[in-house]
């Protein structure tokens, strides 16, 4: 692994390139999240970014000296019925797994949806994703259901297992 001295904190205007960088690193590992490289474009990431002064809405990086190694995004549910509910994603690259730095991450992400009044915190995982369906168990997020086939990655279907913790 390598060496890091990390900062976390809410992305800014200059990371959407950097974002969109470990996005497409994780994205071309294939396994573990939606998109394909290049499927997230700048402009997508600039447009959270933007919105992350409603309130509603969080990226939140973590700096290793000023290179992006992770990222966690939250967008608050847009309409009253939802208004408690966060969706959420996260990565972090593939160097500095393993050594604490998502827990960190999702650990201030929950203290921030605390604080902001959300309820109910919410995501979807690839079912042979282990290391994240550990690591979202691990902090009280429950499986709620299976999307059977909703991945189709190399030919293969994968499910998708739905989880959310409440706060
Ligand atoms: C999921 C992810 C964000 C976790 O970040 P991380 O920095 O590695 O997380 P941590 O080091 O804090 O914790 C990882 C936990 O998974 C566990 N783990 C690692 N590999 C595992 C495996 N194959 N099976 C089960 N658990 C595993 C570790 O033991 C650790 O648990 P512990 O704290 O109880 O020891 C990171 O692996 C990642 O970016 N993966 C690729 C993208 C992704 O899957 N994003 C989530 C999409 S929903």
């Amino acid at each position: 692994m390598k060496s890091f001295e990390f900062t976390i904190r809410p992305a800014k205007g200059g990371d959407a390139d950097n974002i969109c960088d470990l996005l497409d690193e994780v994205a071309a590992e294939d396994i573990y999240i939606l998109t394909e490289p290049g499927e997230r474009t700048v402009n997508h990431i600039k447009g959270l970014l933007q919105k992350q002064f409603s309130n509603r809405n969080l990226l939140l990086v973590v700096d290793n000296y000023g290179d992006i190694v992770g990222v966690l995004g939250f967008i608050g549910g847009a309409f009253k019925k939802i208004s408690h509910v966060a969706e959420m994603g996260m990565v972090i690259e593939k160097n500095f797994r393993n050594a604490g730095l998502g827990s960190t991450l999702l650990r201030e992400a929950i203290a921030w949806a605390r604080k902001r009044g959300f309820r109910r915190l919410e995501l979807g995982v690839l079912s042979n994703n282990r290391q994240a369906l550990s690591l979202y168990k691990k902090f009280g997020f429950q499986e709620e259901g299976v999307r059977k086939n909703r991945y189709q990655v190399d030919g293969e279907w994968v499910d998708e297992i739905l989880m959310a913790k409440f706060l």
